[in-house]
């Protein structure tokens, strides 16, 4: 159906002599960028990300260097690291990062109603992990300097008020506050390793109706390497097109997004939807790059056609 879409769009079907193949196969358009399976089509304004798959498509404004136009069940959403881990209070977590937890709720839920598939990757080890984990790793998440503070070492508890969403609904502990057992350090399971606040429930709604997919990951990345359970679903799946946001910018966001530019997928950087505790140019450098990769936005350029989208769809 793909090549077929292609072929149409590059005129074969009506007279081979309007856009000849040139000899391996590609197209001399040179609107067309890419191959019979992976392309783009630039338009007079802005780029057709869909591969040929119109119905449906959806037009977002990007102001920066768009509109681009993506096709709604081969793009996603992709959000990283959103963990109490690296946002909660009582563990010294980013601020920056919790006050972007009202914003990206807003693009998952416009996503979920437009019928758009919402990715969580977040740091979830096994003890496997724990073996195969590189020095370099080790030591740049030791707490006190040692490898024995670092990844999967046991955090011990503290005492939060009864009200934080991050409580377990099911707990029953009566009184003002509640004694957590934070858990070992970005352990699949532990509560650090769990959704910060609101997007706890958020995530297991979203899991729990399948609009949402959860993947863990073992790296800053969540597609480095040969292959990770995330990009294993993007592949099943036939996604093309990924969103992006979480914590830190430069570093899992960014990680996340260049390995998934490399393997070739379209990269669109939220800056409203991510945050970092590193100094200003890192993020400057990431903005920078991101730009060149593929695009840049903020959720509020995009959220009124995704919204928009989704009526008609409901409708
Ligand atoms: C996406 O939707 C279009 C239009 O409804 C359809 O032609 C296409 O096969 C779908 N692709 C996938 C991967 O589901
Ligand atoms: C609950 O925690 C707060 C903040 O740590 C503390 O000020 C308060 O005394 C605690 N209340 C009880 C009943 O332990
Ligand atoms: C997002 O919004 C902020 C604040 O208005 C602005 O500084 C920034 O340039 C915007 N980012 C993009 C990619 O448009």
């Amino acid at each position: 159906m793909l090549v077929f879409n292609f072929l149409l769009s590059l005129g074969f079907l009506y007279t081979v002599s309007a856009q000849p193949a040139s000899e391996n196969g590609l197209t001399n358009n040179p609107n067309i960028f890419g191959n019979a399976l992976n392309f783009w089509t630039k338009l007079d304004s802005g780029w057709d990300l869909t591969r040929g798959v119109k119905e449906g498509a959806i037009t977002l404004p990007v102001p920066q260097n768009g509109p681009i136009i993506v096709q709604p069940n081969t793009t996603a959403l992709v959000i990283i690291d959103m963990q109490n881990f690296f946002l909660h209070e009582s563990l010294n977590g980013d601020p920056k990062g919790r006050a972007i937890v009202p914003t990206t709720v807003n693009l998952i839920q416009a996503f979920r109603a437009a019928g758009m598939p919402v990715i969580w990757t977040n740091w979830g080890l096994t003890e496997n992990d724990l073996i195969n984990m590189p020095p370099a790793f080790i030591n740049g998440f030791s707490e006190d300097g040692t490898s024995q503070s670092s990844f999967g070492s046991n955090m011990g508890t503290i005492v939060v008020p009864a009200s934080d969403p991050s409580i377990a609904a099911t707990h029953s502990t009566p009184g003002p506050n509640v004694t957590i057992e934070v858990g070992r350090m970005l352990f699949r399971g532990t509560w650090n390793a769990q959704p910060w606040g609101d997007l706890l429930h958020e995530q297991q709604q979203g899991v729990a109706a399948g609009t949402d997919f959860y993947f863990n990951k073992n790296r800053l990345s969540g597609m480095w390497g040969p292959g990770t359970p995330m990009q294993t679903w993007l592949q099943d799946n036939s996604m093309t097109t990924l969103f992006f946001g979480g914590v830190n910018i430069d570093q899992c966001v960014w990680g996340t997004l260049l390995d998934s530019y490399y393997k070739g997928y379209d990269v669109i950087l939220l800056d409203d939807i991510s945050a970092t505790t590193s100094p200003l140019s890192a993020t400057q450098m990431v903005d920078y790059n991101a730009g060149l990769n593929g695009w840049r936005a903020n959720s509020t350029d995009i959220l009124a056609a995704i919204q928009k989208a989704a009526k008609k769809r409901a409708a």
